[in-house]
C-alpha cells in the first residue's frame, strides 16, 4: 500500500511557491544576499582579469614596482563591505524575528515526531497522522517534540524549518495564504526511513477545517474497513507488506493464528492480544530476524483505531 506523496509547487524560476505570510520577506532576504554575492563575484573576477592584463610582465627585465600603503583605498574597501554586511544583518534580523515570534492569537497544534512519522494533535483532541490540516489566513503555531531522535520539520512552501528535539519543545508558526496541499518533510537525517518521513499539509477554508476537526464519520464504519484506512493513513504499509513479502517489518497477510518465532527464541501464537501489543508497545516481542525499529503507537492511535487495525490484519488472513 503506497501513500500518495505530497508535492511542492515551484514558483517562477527556482524557489517553491510562496504560500505563507513570511515567505515574501524571507525570499527578499535570500535575493538580497544572492544579489550582492553575484555583484561581488563579477566585480572581483573582472578586477582580477583587468589587473592581470594591465600589469602583465612585458619583458624579462620587468620588476615589480614599489607598492606603498594607501589609507584612502583601505578605508574604502573596508567601509563599503562592512556597510553591505551590516545591511544584510538587518534584512535577515527582521525576517527572523517575524518568523520566530508568533502572534498571541495563534491556533496551536501539537506535533510529535518519531521514527518515521508525524503525529498532529489538535486542541479538541483530534489526532491525525502524516496529515496536517490547517485553516487558511489564520496564524498557526506548532508546538513540537520528538519521541526518539532529533527530527526537523520543514514546509518549503511556507519557508519554515525547525528542529524537533526529544525531551523539550520547539515551536514555529506560519499563516497559510493559499488553499492548497503541500509537502512537509523531515530534514534531519534520522535513520533508515528518514526520506519517507513525509506528511501532507492541507490548507482548508475555515468551515472545511471545522469539519475536519469534527470528523466522526469513521464511527459507523465496519472495523476491518476502518482498519484499512488507519493502516494507510498511519503509514504501516511503508514497512509491512500485505502481499507476503517481508520488508523492514514482516508481511502481515496470512499470519493470524500462525506460530511465530521471536528473536529471543520463544514461540508466539499470532492472536488479537499479540497484534494489539505489537502495535501499541511495538517492540515488546520481536519477530526473529527483524530490527527493533517500529514506532510505538500507544497514545498515537486511540483504542478504536487499534481494534480496527487488529480486525483489518485478521481479515488479511481469511
Ligand atoms: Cu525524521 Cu529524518
Amino acid at each position: 500500500m503506497t501513500q500518495t506523496l505530497p508535492s511542492i509547487e515551484i514558483d517562477s524560476f527556482w524557489l517553491p511557491r510562496k504560500a505563507s505570510t513570511v515567505a515574501q520577506e524571507l525570499d527578499w532576504a535570500f535575493y538580497y544576499v544572492y544579489g550582492w554575492s553575484v555583484l561581488m563575484f563579477i566585480g572581483v573576477v573582472a578586477a582580477m582579469l583587468y589587473f592581470a592584463y594591465r600589469y602583465r610582465r612585458r619583458t624579462d627585465k620587468d620588476v615589480t614596482s614599489e607598492i606603498d600603503h594607501s589609507t584612502k583605498l583601505e578605508v574604502i574597501w573596508t567601509a563599503i563591505p562592512v556597510a553591505i554586511v551590516v545591511s544584510i544583518f538587518f534584512v535577515g534580523l527582521k525576517g527572523y524575528i517575524d518568523a520566530m515570534v508568533a502572534p498571541a492569537s495563534a491556533y496551536e497544534i501539537q506535533v510529535t515526531a518519531q521514527k518515521w512519522s508525524w503525529v498532529f494533535t489538535y486542541p479538541n483532541g483530534k489526532i491525525s497522522m502524516n496529515e496536517l490540516a490547517v485553516p487558511k489566513d489564520r496564524p498557526v503555531r506548532l508546538i513540537m517534540s520528538s519521541k526518539d531522535v532529533i527530527h526537523s520539520l520543514w514546509i518549503p512552501e511556507f519557508r519554515i524549518k525547525q528542529d524537533v528535539v526529544p525531551g523539550t519543545y520547539t515551536t514555529i508558526w506560519f499563516e497559510a495564504t493559499e488553499e492548497a496541499e503541500t509537502a512537509l518533510l523531515c530534514t534531519e537525517y534520522c535513520g533508515t526511513s528518514h526520506s519517507d518521513m513525509l506528511a501532507t499539509v492541507k490548507v482548508l477554508p475555515e468551515d472545511k477545517f471545522q469539519e475536519f476537526l469534527e470528523d466522526g464519520a469513521d464511527m459507523d464504519m465496519p472495523p476491518a474497513e476502518l482498519g484499512k484506512k488507519v493502516f494507510a493513513s498511519s503509514g504501516c504499509g511503508a514497512c509491512h507488506s500485505l502481499e507476503g513479502v517481508n520488508g523492514v517489518g514482516p508481511a502481515l497477510n496470512g499470519i493470524f493464528g500462525k506460530t511465530h518465532e521471536m528473536s529471543d527464541g520463544s514461540q508466539v501464537v499470532v492472536d488479537e492480544a499479540y497484534l494489539r501489543e505489537s502495535i501499541t508497545v511495538s517492540n515488546a516481542k520481536l519477530v526473529k530476524g527483524f530490527p527493533p525499529v517500529m514506532p510505538v503507537f500507544k497514545g498515537v492511535l486511540n483504542d478504536r483505531q487499534v481494534d480496527a487495525l487488529v480486525a483489518f490484519i485478521k481479515s488479511q488472513s481469511q
